[in-house]
């Protein structure tokens, strides 16, 4: 392990560039990673959340979480809804289900629904186009966001003909050997990215992101993540810690930690200003004030859960999962008055990526 910057003045230049030129070299990348401290840290975070407060002033947008189905082809090692889990409780939600989830949603302010999923076969194309088309119908001043892995660009492009605008996939890690660490050798990190390529192709607003602390996880592969964010320009980007789950073959790894999450949810920001960036429900299961927390570093973004109650603890990606509290869609208004302790307001538009303010704000 190198020394700490002397003084953290190196570690406050290199935030300084991040933000005026928008990247690093990788070279730098590492070096911020592995040297800063916690005087770099703060600084990043502090800076993340001024420059989030001239991007989109005080207001923080929420996006309903609908999970929908847990039935997963896949067998991600980290995964607890992974096709080898035995003992997950399988379910799907019905279409008139999702239909009611979105009808209690709307009633609270949500605007944004993002129907959320394993790799389920069930949920064909077809199925997926009719229900994106009764969401859009139903609620037509209502975003979709889909979060269900790759598919061919086929199948994308009649989700975006049928009307879904959003799109969520982490691409997990940008580091070819951390991507095998982590996923089983049917999956591979290049069609990863050629899905991200497809649906930013297709004019999904689209999200990329990885977890904090997985398995193998360094500060190369970190600054590979970093590059590669860079490169892609998403609309969004989800990042929170892997936390172990006991299903898995990763159970007994440790957690990603609090502090390390908050300085990558930082530099995000201060590379791209305008992204939407979620404070994550896993940062919130480690800490009781992570997305508070995740908010001051530079988040605007909240997913509270909109699943039915009874499906919650099913979809269990990792142990711990909060579901119940203010992160619950049922409790808004809980997690609207710790939102104001903190200056911020959450608002109940569409919250669609700023292209209108200019690059380099
Ligand atoms: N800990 C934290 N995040 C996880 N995810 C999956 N398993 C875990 C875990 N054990 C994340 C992945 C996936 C997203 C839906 O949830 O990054 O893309």
């Amino acid at each position: 392990m190198s020394a700490p910057f002397s003084g953290q003045e190196q570690g406050k230049e290199l935030v300084d560039k991040l933000y005026r030129t928008g990247g690093l070299t990788k070279e730098e990348f590492c070096e911020l990673i592995k040297k800063r401290g916690k005087e770099t840290e703060k600084y990043a975070r502090k800076l993340a959340c001024q420059v989030r407060e001239k991007v989109y002033g005080n207001q923080i947008y929420i996006r309903g979480l609908i999970e929908f189905t847990n039935y997963c082809k896949n067998d991600c090692y980290y995964c607890g809804i992974r096709r080898g889990n035995r003992n997950a409780q399988r379910y799907r939600l019905k279409q008139e289900d999702i239909l009611e989830c979105c009808e209690e949603g709307y009633g609270l302010g949500f605007r944004t629904f993002v129907l959320q999923g394993g790799e389920d076969g069930y949920f064909t194309a077809e199925r997926m186009e009719e229900i994106i088309r009764m969401i859009k119908k139903r609620f037509p001043d209502c975003a979709l966001t889909l979060s269900v892995g790759e598919k061919d660009e086929n199948t994308y492009r009649i989700y975006r003909e049928a009307g879904a605008d959003r799109y969520l996939l982490r691409h997990e890690t940008a580091d070819e050997a951390h991507y095998r660490r982590l996923h089983p050798e049917n999956l591979s990190l290049e069609h990863r990215k050629e899905c991200l390529r497809t649906l930013k192709k297709l004019g999904f607003q689209t999200g990329a992101g990885f977890m904090v602390g997985s398995p193998g996880q360094t500060e190369e592969t970190l600054a590979e993540d970093f590059l590669f964010l860079r490169g892609l320009q998403p609309e969004m980007v989800g990042i929170g810690p892997f936390i172990a789950h006991r299903d898995t073959p990763f159970r007994d790894e440790p957690d990603g930690t609090l502090e390390n999450t908050l300085f990558y949810l930082a530099l995000i920001r201060l590379m791209m200003p305008r992204v939407l960036l979620p404070a994550t429900t896993a940062l919130g299961t480690i800490h009781p004030e992570g997305r508070e927390l995740g908010i001051l570093s530079g988040a605007n973004v909240v997913m509270p859960n909109l699943s039915p109650v009874s499906v919650r603890k099913k979809y269990m990606l990792y142990d711990g999962k909060i579901c119940t509290g203010d992160e619950a869609a049922e409790h808004l208004s809980d997690l609207g008055r710790r939102i104001e302790k903190i200056g911020c307001r959450i608002v109940t538009d569409r919250g669609d990526y700023r292209k209108d303010i200019p690059q380099g704000f």
